[in-house]
Order: structure tokens, then sequence, then C-alpha cells
């Protein structure tokens, strides 16, 4: 087979691409959503649960989303549809890339929300609003926040007009150089607030609540929660890997990658984390304080510390461009599809996206405020609102079962010869190793983690 070319351009080397699939896995997963959901969880056995997913769920899916792009060269859809021709198989599979485009929509519709949060704060740091702030002031700068959809909506405007900018003018140009600068910055200031988080007395406590199980801690799930994120945080199973992989270079080891990508995104979690929870204890909060964690907690980290409206500002800055990165890789799906299928352009095409997905995310706007219902779970009264069906159905479900889709297509219904060609590591012990794990144990993970959910097996049983 003659080998394909992109008709959207490719990545000027494998350093590139690491950047730019480093940039979107790196982002609110990593510094809002970890933390949060970790708090939720009730800590160490969710963190583990998290850790083993990476390792054996992430990094194989991220192998054959990445190894399935650069074989097809195209969107997604175009990419499944293309590639299972090619290997005599049915076009069904090209479902997998339309799932992923609506997820793409799903996310980025409330992804672009909570970076909003993010830019509210960069203003707010850069004010002194949080100078000397203890924690009944910190939420009600927050509640005053949320609770005010107008300037939810600003906010969310101005980000998804970022979004489209960049992506209109293709995602190569300037990706590069951003998070060459950035990632790094990002990692110094958390160092930096975990230096802090070291000085309120409740280090230890912290460092004991993410890493020291506590199973009973951990429900059905919770063990979900913790797979899914996997599939979050390292941008998995709807199609922005592969679109990234498939403005890949043939020459780059696709198995290198991923565990880089994977280690980086690990280590910004873990320290976000880190510098979190200690301040959390330090002030009497709640760890299970929800979506809203990192804003209700790091105002007082910076409130506190010499210089802590400049390392506020900087922080909220660097938490923004970190979204960014990650943001545009979720609508490069149907934007790199519009483009091929329906002969529009790319300025039009993402332009087409973002208003799309701007309108959407006026839901989740609503659900902090006046859209929210109460509902009987499990004998408890819980309210919510659509912001938590969109990312429990995402992040849980969608992501999950495109990535095992993408899992089994690579390990069972491409040919061996196929896979072993793309992935150019030679047919030796470490690509029978993926092999095998892609075939075997990933998919027996995915699958065992929603069997424990419906509770047809109870996992916490095989201890
Ligand atoms: N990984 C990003 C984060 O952790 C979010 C993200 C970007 C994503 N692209 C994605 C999540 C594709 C799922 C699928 O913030």
């Amino acid at each position: 087979m003659s080998e394909r070319v992109s008709t959207h351009g490719q990545w000027s080397s494998r350093f590139a691409f690491v950047l730019a699939a480093t940039g979107s896995a790196v982002g609110l997963g990593n510094i809002w959503k970890f933390p949060y959901i970790t708090g939720e969880n009730g800590g160490g056995a969710f963190v583990l649960v998290y850790l083993v997913c990476i390792a054996l769920v992430g990094i194989p899916i991220m192998m054959a989303e990445i190894l399935i792009g650069r074989r097809g060269r195209a969107s997604p859809i175009n990419t499944m549809r293309m590639l299972a021709r090619d290997e005599n198989r049915h076009g069904i599979w090209q479902v997998v890339g339309w799932s992923g485009v609506v997820a793409g929509f799903i996310i980025i519709s409330y992804y672009s929300v909570i970076a909003g949060w993010g830019l509210a704060y960069v203003f707010r740091s850069a004010a002194g609003v949080f100078n000397g702030v203890d924690a009944a002031a910190a939420k009600s700068i927050f509640d005053g926040l949320v609770l005010d959809p107008e300037k939810l909506l600003a906010w969310h405007t101005i980000f998804m007009v970022m979004t489209t900018i960049v992506v209109s003018r293709g995602v190569r140009s300037g990706l590069e150089q951003a998070v060459r600068v950035l990632m790094p910055a990002l990692f110094v200031i958390l160092l930096l607030l975990v230096g802090y988080a070291m000085n309120t007395g409740r280090f230890m406590e912290g460092v004991a609540f993410l890493f020291k199980p506590d199973f009973g801690a951990l429900s059905a799930g919770g063990v979900l929660t913790a797979m899914g994120h996997a599939f979050f945080t390292l941008s998995l199973g709807m199609g922005a890997i592969m679109v990234y992989g498939s403005y890949l270079p043939k020459d780059a080891s696709i198995a290198r990658t991923s565990i880089t990508i994977a280690v980086i995104d690990t280590l910004v979690a873990l320290l976000a984390g880190l510098a979190i929870f200690p301040v959390v204890f330090a002030n009497g909060l709640e760890a299970a304080n929800g979506p809203s964690l990192i804003f209700n907690t790091l105002p007082l980290a910076f409130g506190h510390m010499p210089w802590g409206a400049f390392f506020g500002t900087l922080f909220f800055i660097l938490l923004v461009f970190a979204a960014w990165t990650s943001a545009i890789s979720l609508i490069e799906p149907a934007v790199a599809w519009l483009v091929e299928n329906q002969g529009i352009n790319r300025v039009k095409a993402s332009t087409l996206v973002g208003v799309v997905a701007w309108l959407l995310g006026i839901v989740t706007i609503m659900s902090f405020s006046r859209w929210r219902f109460e509902f009987n779970f499990a004998g408890e009264k819980k309210t919510t609102g659509l912001f938590d069906v969109f990312d429990i159905l995402t992040a849980n479900f969608m992501l999950p079962l495109g990535g095992l889709a993408m899992a089994l297509f690579a390990g069972w219904f491409m040919s061996r010869q196929s896979v072993v060609e793309e992935l150019g590591m030679g047919d030796r012990v470490g690509f029978r190793l993926w092999y095998y794990v892609v075939r075997y144990v990933t998919p027996v993970a995915v699958v065992v983690v929603f069997l424990q959910l419906i509770g047809v097996i109870d996992i916490k049983d095989w201890k």
C-alpha cells in the first residue's frame, strides 16, 4: 500500500508532536479535575486505581490511537472508514470517529466554561483580591462568579473565541513554541505551590491522603471514575490523539512518545494534588468539595505567600494556556472532518464548530445556578446539573468505550502485519508485550470496570 499523506500537513518533527500531544493531555484535567475527583472519592485507593489505569489502559490505547491515526492520515471519521476498508472490515467502525466528534463537542462545551473560571481568576488575582483571604472569603469570591451566569458567559465566550482562532489557523502554528515555554513554567509554579504546601504544617496529611490506599473509601462508581479519568487526562478515546497522530512523521517512535506524554501528564496531576490537599486540611476545608475545590483553596495559598498576587496571576495564566492547548485538540477532529468532507475551509469549519460548542456551553453555565435538579440516589438526596451529566457521560462512558473500540481494532481487526509496520519497532519483545496487553489486558480491564459498576462482580473481593 502506498503511504497516505494528510491534507492538513504534518508536524515538523517527533518533538513537535510530543509537545502538541502533551499540550493536549496536560490541562484542566490535571490541575482542576484530578484533585477534586480524588477528594470526592476518598484519596489513595482512587489514585492507585487511576495510576494502574494509566499504565495498563492509557499507554497501550494511546499507542493504538496514534498508530491508527498515522496510518489513516485523515480525520478520525475518515481514518476509521479507510482503515476498516483496507483491512476488509465492516464500515461500522467509523462510528468510533462519530462518537468521538460528539464527545468532543460535549467536553469542549463545559471545558470552556471552566477555563473561563481560570480566566476570571487571572484578573481577580492580579487585582490583589486574594491578599490575606480566609476560607469564607475565598468561597464568596468563587460564588460571586459561578452564581452569575452573565459573567460566566462572558469568560466562556472569550475562551471559545481564543480556541476557535487557533484552530482556524491550523493547529501547528504557534502551538510548538507555546507548549515549549509554558509547560516548564507550569511545572515550576506547581513546585512553588508544593513548597508552600510543605509549610502549612499539614503536608504529610496531604501525602497520606493521596498515597495511602483505603479501599473502604472507594465505591464501584469511584473505580469507573478513576478509569474514565485516565482516558480524559490523556485525551484518549475520542480521536484527539488520533488526529494529532495523523500529522506525525513516519519515522517517529510511537511507543517512546506515548510513555513520555503519560509520564509528564501524571507528574503534573500528582504535583497539583500535593499542592492542594495540604492547604485543604490546614484550612479545615472539605476534600470532597467538588468542582470548586482548587478555586476555593489556591486563593488561600496565594493570599498568604510572599508575592502571592504575582504568582497567583502567573499560575492562572498558565492554567488558561494549558486549557487552551487542550481545547484545540477537542475540536480538531470535527474541523478536520468538515474540511475533508464538506469542502469548506478551516476558518469556516472552526467558526461553525466554535459556535455550536459555545451554544452548548450555556447549558453548563446554567447548571451552576438556575438549572439544577434534585434526585434520589441510593436513598440520598442529591442536587445536580447537566454539567455533571455531561462530565459523567463523556469521561466515564464515551471515552472508555471509544478507547476500547480502538484497542480492539488495533489488536484484533487490523492485520498483525499492518500493526507491526506502523509501530515500526519490529516484531520483538517490546512489540509483543504491547500487542499482548492491547489485545487482552486492556479490553479485559475496561470490561471488568464496567461489570463491577453494574454489580456483576466485586473487585474489592480480589484483594
Ligand atoms: N486531556 C485534557 C485535560 O486533561 C482534556 C482533553 C483534551 C481531552 N483533549 C481531549 C479529554 C480529548 C478527552 C479527549 O485537561
